[in-house]
């Protein structure tokens, strides 16, 4: 493991969120006011609930923050109950209170994707970037919705799913075909431009690609792996995502 990651190996999900939570909040601490980048899916759940409580308790304050996800589904409704924009009005912003103005999700529904694409760096460039950025890592190694690939995008992108997210993220919905096929996602450049990153995952199916990406060689095939450039990333895992660490 390399010396430039803080690792954090918790007994299960219920630990590994609440210390997610707390290296978040010492962040806000830090910079109440500042600009946090956010992901999706499944493993930052527990993260963001945690906070709420925190908040709820009077030990983190988050209603000043400005709020950059990661990515959204193309094309997508943001009132669509599987849109990001959902997601994360449901289990974080509504909850602690973060008004519409301060949280800015790449738009789904935008007619022209490539030009939305521009206008959300143009966003994040004039908040003055991502104090934190907060990641999961897909099965195949993508990070935000940069997939494997010969290339990745440096800045915001409009890009197509690969099958094996489908696949994983058909979970969420009926049935796999209604998954979108295709995303806006911050690009590399954009991800690896945040002071710090906070990096999740939980459970035995991330194992491997944990060792892949952060062991193994710095690969577009890998798109994690180049995390292993960043100058400052905490990673914060369950014991099961950490077996082969
Ligand atoms: C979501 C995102 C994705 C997820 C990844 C893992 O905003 O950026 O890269 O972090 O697909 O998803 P889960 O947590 O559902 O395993």
């Amino acid at each position: 493991m390399l010396k430039n990651f803080k690792l954090y190996v918790e007994e299960d999900y219920s630990t590994m969120s609440q210390r997610a939570a707390e290296v978040f909040a010492n962040a806000v601490k830090d910079d109440p006011m500042g600009a946090y980048g956010f992901a999706t899916g499944s493993t930052p759940i527990g993260m963001y609930e945690a906070l709420i409580k925190l908040q709820n308790n009077g030990k983190a304050d988050l209603r000043k923050i400005t709020a950059f996800n990661l990515d959204e589904y193309y094309p997508i409704q943001p009132d669509d109950p599987q849109s990001y924009y959902y997601f994360m009005r449901q289990n974080l912003f509504d909850a602690i209170s973060l008004s519409p103005e301060n949280t800015h999700i790449p738009n789904g529904a935008a007619l022209d994707p490539i030009a939305e694409c521009k206008v959300y760096d143009e966003k994040i460039a004039s908040a003055g970037g991502i104090n934190m950025q907060v990641l999961g890592i897909g099965t195949n190694g993508h990070i935000g919705f940069n997939e494997p690939a010969e290339n990745l995008p440096a800045t915001t992108a409009y890009m197509p799913l690969t099958e094996s997210t489908i696949a994983d993220n058909a979970r969420n919905f009926a049935s796999p075909d209604e998954v979108p096929r295709n995303s806006l996602t911050m690009g590399m450049h954009s991800i690896m431009m945040a002071k710090r990153i906070l990096f999740l995952a939980s459970g035995e199916n991330k194992a491997e690609i944990l060792q892949n990406a952060f062991n193994g060689p710095i690969t577009t095939m890998v798109p994690a792996s180049f995390l292993q450039l960043h100058h400052d990333v905490t990673i914060v895992v369950d014991k099961a995502a950490a077996k082969l660490l």
